[in-house]
């Protein structure tokens, strides 16, 4: 849930054109991602971050000051972790031993943190949400109180805000599922992605539900997300989804426990895309990209239910170039978990199966993103399957290739996006904090199917997109292309 910080305020500049991306080599060929952003912004946005800039801030600020240690300094216990992030805003959030004030100094420069915003009030858990912020931009952080800074003002403390809506510009996506186990394993995974993305960092990252075991309590978070990826949490805005063993403690119909409490999440569009009127499910936009957060663990999925309501609502709105969805439970899988059997979690695989995936279809999603099944499974590109394994034919599938640059070759979608019923590729990524024993036969709708820890590491580039199953020994264990063409043959 969100509570709203005081925010100051300046003149927004917004670009009048798009720049064509020029798309990195993908491996081999590691590119910085902040010279990109520059390189990519407007002459007159980039500018900024070379001149000083006047605005009003909510305290007053001597630019160029040191800041001074509180006297009775608070311990920070949680983060800082970045969330909802948009091209103007971002929301930093932090907890401290006791109640503090709280207060964040912000610039294009560690010693240019010209900006200051505070809250109102006394707590231990502090949000505070900036605005008026420069597109495509690196902004340098501290967070503390009215008394002095807690922590940030390094080079670590950063956040760099997202690109104009529509623009397309190359980015990298890490996507973890059941992550919260906060073991060995999970560490496993998060250092082989961190060594393959030293020079190439992720824009944004999403998280597949099962975040904390067992039952998503606040002190499960603790360790499972805080205390297991404190360097991505402060740099990188997460957006996350419910799963089954989130929702033990939380209440998707108040929004309430510690789910709820922990993420600030897009109710009411403001990220783009329909108004969902909960952070249950949700939908923001990342440059050429619409993502769609689903509420699988909780929330209805009927077909008269708010959520197929909402996401026909949000999808008929939606004119990115590529629009990616993530749910917990997913649709095919033949791994920890049975699709096909309904006392399986409650029949819920069965219902996004039967009452998501056509509106997915319809809607021109291309990639839908999933976990609860503690493996990999990487589909081929699929139209028009809602039903079990012995209804399935090579008539679902849009291509009977695999996808991959050096095997059958990249998929291929024609007509402009998003063109319904152009196919869509189904990732189960659930392991990126245990295995569970893989069953003989993997899924007819998978091209793969392996019992690996590991995470996904997707990139796009203007109207391509690069997808690599990294296993936890940094191996890459599947990948998948999707190339968009507008002209239909
Ligand atoms: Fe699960």
């Amino acid at each position: 849930m969100t509570m709203a910080g005081a925010g100051s305020n300046m003149g927004l500049m917004r670009p009048t054109h798009q720049i064509h991306p020029v798309c990195p080599a993908r491996s081999g060929s590691p590119f910085n991602s902040a010279v990109l952003m520059r390189a990519f912004l407007p002459m007159s946005i980039a500018s900024l971050l070379s001149i000083p800039i006047l605005l009003h801030a909510a305290l007053p600020v001597q630019m160029g000051a040191r800041e001074q240690p509180a006297r009775e300094l608070r311990r920070i216990i949680r983060g800082p972790y970045l969330q909802l992030g948009t091209p103007n805003t971002i929301t930093i959030r932090w907890r401290t031993d006791k109640p503090t004030s709280s207060l964040v100094r912000y610039g294009p420069a560690l010693d240019r943190l010209i900006h200051a915003v505070n809250a109102d009030g006394i707590n231990r858990d502090h949000v505070i949400e900036l605005s008026g912020l420069v597109p495509g931009t690196r902004y340098f952080y501290t967070i503390g109180s009215l008394e002095g800074v807690f922590g940030g003002g390094d080079e670590n403390h950063f956040f760099i805000t997202a690109p104009p809506p529509g623009l397309q510009k190359p980015t990298r996506i890490w996507v973890l599922g059941d992550s919260g186990t906060q073991n060995k394993s999970a560490r496993s995974v998060r250092d082989a992605y961190d060594k393959f993305s030293i020079q190439r960092r992720a824009d944004l990252w999403l998280m597949l539900g099962d975040n904390a075991y067992t039952s998503g309590k606040d002190s499960e978070y603790q360790g499972a997300l805080f205390e297991m990826y404190p360097r991505t949490l402060r740099s990188t805005v997460l957006w996350p989804a419910l799963g089954n063993h989130d929702a033990r403690s939380a209440n998707s119909t108040n929004q309430t426990g510690p789910y709820y409490d922990i993420f600030t999440l897009p109710a009411f569009g403001q990220a783009g895309g329909a108004p969902s009127g909960t952070e249950a499910f949700y939908s923001f936009d990342y440059a050429n990209i619409h993502f769609i957060c689903l509420d699988s663990a909780a929330s209805d999925l009927s077909e008269s239910g708010p959520t197929i309501e909402w996401l026909k609502r949000d999808l008929a709105a939606n004119s990115r170039t590529w629009t990616v969805a993530f749910l917990h439970h997913p649709p095919y899988t033949r791994g920890g978990h049975d699709s096909d059997n309904d006392s399986d979690s409650d029949g819920i695989m069965r219902q996004v199966r039967e009452n998501i995936v056509p509106i997915i279809e319809q809607g021109g999603v291309d990639v839908v993103l999933s976990g609860h099944s503690h493996n990999y499974e990487r589909s081929f590109l699929l139209d028009g399957f809602h039903g079990s394994i012995e209804a399935f034919t090579d008539a679902h599938k849009r291509s009977r290739g695999d996808g991959r640059v050096f095997g059958d070759g990249p998929y291929v979608k024609f007509g402009a996006p998003p063109a319904p019923h152009a196919g869509t590729v189904y990732v189960v990524a659930g392991s990126s904090g245990k295995t569970h024993k893989f069953p003989k036969f993997k899924h007819p709708a998978m091209v793969t199917g392996i019992n690996t820890l590991g995470s996904l590491v997707i990139d796009v580039c203007g109207s391509r997109l690069d997808a690599t199953f990294l296993d936890d020994k940094g191996n890459h264990r599947d990948d998948f292309t999707i190339i968009k063409k507008l002209e239909i043959p």
